[in-house]
């Protein structure tokens, strides 16, 4: 019993992002960016046409099903698009990021796109990493891009991948 404890852990789904998650988005998004959305921006954006996203479900919670994490994207003209992904600092690093990008580049494909871009600060090196191991390439470098609250400046880079 005490094992079973000890060795416990979360188990998630990886599920069509639905209206009713955009408050539980907007939140996580709040913790893990300097500039919250909040849901009315996530509603707005989840209606909009070619737009289409995940969520990472906890299936192994006694009483709900808490969000380890979500993905939003956008599709149009055969071009795709990541707008935001993040995960929650307490399951981060075991492989939510990863099933959420896969996620999005299948349906992206489904959708008809043949490429996909995103956009990443240049010093972050967990999205970085995870986009590079997802054979995300580097295609253009904006310098001084992203200001930080003490006012440094940073690049981003625009990364791309074929999606065929
Ligand atoms: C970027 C982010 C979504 C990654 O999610 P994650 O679930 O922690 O990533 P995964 O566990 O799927 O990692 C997959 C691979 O990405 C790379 N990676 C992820 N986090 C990393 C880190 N902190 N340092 C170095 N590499 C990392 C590794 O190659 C990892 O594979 P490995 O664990 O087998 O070595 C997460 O760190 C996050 O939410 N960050 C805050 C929000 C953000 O920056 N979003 C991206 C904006 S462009």
């Amino acid at each position: 019993m005490l094992d079973d404890y000890l060795t416990w852990k979360p188990f998630f789904d990886i599920v069509p992002m639905q209206d009713n998650d955009c408050r539980g988005v907007s939140d996580l998004h709040g913790q893990r960016f300097s500039r919250q959305w909040s849901e009315e921006e996530m509603l707005s954006l989840l209606t909009q046409a070619g737009v289409f996203g995940f969520c990472a479900l906890q299936t192994n919670a006694f009483f709900s099903r808490p969000l380890g994490g979500f993905v939003l994207a956008r599709e149009a003209a055969g071009e795709a698009e990541i707008l935001t992904i993040a995960v929650t600092e307490k399951v981060a690093r075991s492989g939510l990021g990863w099933r959420l990008m896969q996620a999005a580049m299948r349906e992206a494909q489904d959708r008809g796109a043949d490429s996909m871009f995103l956009e990443v600060e240049e010093t972050n090196v967990a999205a970085v990493s995870l986009y590079r191991r997802l054979r995300f390439a580097e295609v253009a470098r904006r310098p001084a891009y992203y200001t930080a609250a003490d006012g440094t400046r940073t690049a981003a880079l625009v990364m791309r991948r074929d999606l065929r």
